[in-house]
């Protein structure tokens, strides 16, 4: 499948956003994969073996490099930062193990999903594990308003799922339910990956909001081109099949916007393959030729634009450093990302 002209499918030799804030983090980047390698360990040896499948798979570590570097952005000079950074990993890493049986995903990380390889039984239980390990680093640091803010996310990614699955086939699902879902399923950790760092750093409430704010609307911009991606990415970039939301009838935005343009017979063809679940092999790339004639994608990675906006400036809050604009930057990396 090509890719719309507004995805890119190029990549520039001047090294991305991601790229520069890694090089900024990567000792201690370095220091929180060793923490994550170490508390995985455990005597029942399917443990380590699922785990190592998922995580020695790579991952862009996105949301624990946002928890380093938003330390770093606060200046905060203790040891606490691995173990929140660590943790954010594991519950990520949980979401995704129990993610993939939910969606009977064909592919991970460009590799088999774990659930395919040990079944999904051993998927839910070595993701509930890794969810325990999560709280254990996080009572660890002891600090409770960091805990608090990690079990808060972690319950509300699970009520974002559950809504999720309760709103599939409803091709009648508005813009805002959609919204409620991404903000829950997906950014509710972004957030708590970016606000605990000011909470261990002892920084204004004003700074903890902000940063907050900046993990936020970094996590909806996210899973808006991630949506935008189920359609119109490259499965090699990826590493995840394209049109498994399609596939499993899951409601997003670009269906949404397509769907309110509709003329009767375009309406007829999404209640077929959405409501009645009736899909034949060509009916995919019908799909993705009517959300690109009716600028559905564009529109939808233009929200994602307009929330990446938001983020930056809401890291206006603090001085201009190396940190900061990289952060800021990273904003854009979200919106043109291609994997
Ligand atoms: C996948 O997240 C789940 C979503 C929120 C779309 P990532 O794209 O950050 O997954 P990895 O960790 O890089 O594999
Ligand atoms: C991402 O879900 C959010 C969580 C894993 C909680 P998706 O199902 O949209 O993400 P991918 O496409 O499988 O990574
Ligand atoms: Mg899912
Ligand atoms: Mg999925």
């Amino acid at each position: 499948m090509n890719a719309p002209a507004q995805i890119s499918d190029h990549k520039d030799s001047a090294p991305s956003p991601a790229e520069r804030l890694w090089a900024l983090a990567s000792a201690e980047m370095a220091a929180v994969d060793t923490l994550i390698l170490d508390r995985m360990q455990s005597p029942v040896g399917m443990i380590p073996d699922l785990a190592k499948h998922l995580v020695g798979a790579g991952g862009k570590r996105l949301r624990p490099l946002l928890t380093v570097a938003c330390a770093r952005l606060c200046g905060y000079e203790g040891e606490s930062h691995y173990k929140l950074a660590a943790a954010v990993e594991f519950i990520h890493s949980a979401t995704l193990l129990h993610d993939d049986v939910v969606d009977e995903s064909a592919l991970r990380r460009g590799k088999q999903p774990a659930n395919l390889i040990w079944g999904n039984s051993a998927s839910i239980l070595v993701g509930d594990f890794l969810f325990a390990r999560a709280f254990n680093l996080m009572v660890e640091t002891d600090n409770m308003r960091a805990l608090g803010i990690l079990s808060n996310a972690s319950s509300v990614i699970a009520e974002g799922e559950v809504q999720q699955l309760a709103a599939l086939r409803n091709i009648d699902m508005t813009e805002a339910e959609y919204l409620e879902v991404i903000s829950a399923k997906t950014a509710a950790l972004f957030a708590a990956a970016t606000e605990v760092a000011p909470v261990i750093a002892g920084r204004s409430e004003a700074e903890c909001s902000a940063l907050k704010d900046y993990g936020l609307k970094l996590g909806l911009a996210f899973q808006l081109v991630d949506d935008a991606l189920d359609y119109g990415g490259f499965e090699s970039a990826l590493g995840k099949s394209i049109g498994d939301d399609f596939r499993e009838g899951k409601v997003t935005l670009p269906l949404i916007r397509a769907y309110q343009s509709a003329d009767a017979e375009t309406a007829g063809f999404w209640k077929r393959v959405i409501v009645e679940h009736n899909q034949k092999d060509v009916d995919l790339e019908k799909a993705v030729s009517i959300l690109r004639a009716a600028g559905a994608l564009q529109s939808t990675l233009d929200m994602a634009h307009q929330y990446a906006v938001e983020a930056r400036e809401a890291l206006n809050i603090f001085p201009e450093s190396d940190w900061r604009n990289t952060l800021q930057d990273l904003a854009d990396y979200v919106v043109d990302r291609i994997n």
